[in-house]
């Protein structure tokens, strides 16, 4: 197994992609904290017992990623729980459909505050955790969208395109002490959301696709769990597409 004797946390794990990143990872044999905001309790509880009638190990954390507070809480829990934070997956985010003049400013604060400022206070509490310890490994979650427009969500593309950038730097800062930090960009995936969504919307995104169907959260899971490993030790900085040949263009 990939992650044997590890521990760590993945945000927004109530549901979607982060529940298939958690269970993947606890396949992998590590155990898992699954955070997610107090109104997902009832999920992340749901992700927890997904894990546990397979023999894995994790517990459900609450967390909103927009608090600084809350994000070191989380970390401190992690080490609380299982003695360690090895991984952190920072998974958590939300995106508004619109084009780009359309939104408002809560539009925009919404947006940037979960992507980015989550994103950025669960690496900083990750990263001096990690570093001090000499070792870690953190995946992000951007989008194709981190690499290329994505038309009517414009707030949330230059989100993904921030992770990403944040991802690089903390890469380059961090290497030298033992901590590797890397991005996964999925393109669609089947979720909870893209289920829900008329067939002709899925259609138009698997459309420019080599790969003609949505991607499952697990195959996420996969390249995550692999990034997290060993088998990933001189890979670093990185944004790995996981977008069945989206951005391979039409
Ligand atoms: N679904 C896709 O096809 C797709 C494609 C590219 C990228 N992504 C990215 O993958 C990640 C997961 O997306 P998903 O499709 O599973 O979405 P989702 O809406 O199913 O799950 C997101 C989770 O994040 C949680 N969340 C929202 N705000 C939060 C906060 N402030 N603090 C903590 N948790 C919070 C939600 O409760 C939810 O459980 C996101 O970063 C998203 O941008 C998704």
């Amino acid at each position: 197994m990939l992650l044997e004797g590890r521990a760590g946390l993945v945000t927004g794990a109530a549901g979607g992609i982060g529940r298939g990143i958690a269970i993947t990872l606890a396949e992998e044999g590590a155990a898992v904290v699954v955070a997610d905001l107090e109104r997902s309790r009832e999920g992340g509880e749901e992700t927890v017992a997904k894990i546990e009638a397979k023999g894995g190990r994790a517990i459900f954390v609450a967390c909103d990623v927009t608090s600084s507070q809350e994000t070191q809480s989380l970390v401190d829990q992690c080490i609380e729980k299982y003695g360690e934070l090895d991984f952190a997956v920072n998974n958590a985010g939300v995106a508004v459909v619109k084009p780009l003049a359309e939104n408002s400013d809560e539009d925009y604060r919404l947006v940037t505050s979960v992507n980015l400022d989550g994103t950025f206070y669960g690496m900083r509490a990750q990263l001096k955790h990690m570093a001090s310890r000499g070792t870690g490994a953190i995946v992000n979650i951007a989008s194709v969208a981190g690499l290329a427009a994505v038309r009517n969500i414009g707030i949330y593309t230059a989100t993904k395109h921030g992770i990403i950038g944040m991802t690089k730097n903390a890469a380059m800062e961090y290497g030298a002490q033992g901590v590797r930090i890397n991005a996964v960009c999925p393109n669609a995936i089947r979720t909870p959301l893209l289920e829900g969504a008329p067939e002709e919307f899925r259609e138009s995104l698997i459309a420019p696709q080599a790969i003609k169907r949505l991607g499952e959260p697990e195959e996420v899971g996969d390249a995550v769990a692999w990034l997290l490993s060993d088998k990933a030790a001189y890979i670093t900085g990185v944004a790995l597409p996981v977008d069945g040949g989206y951005l391979t263009g039409p």
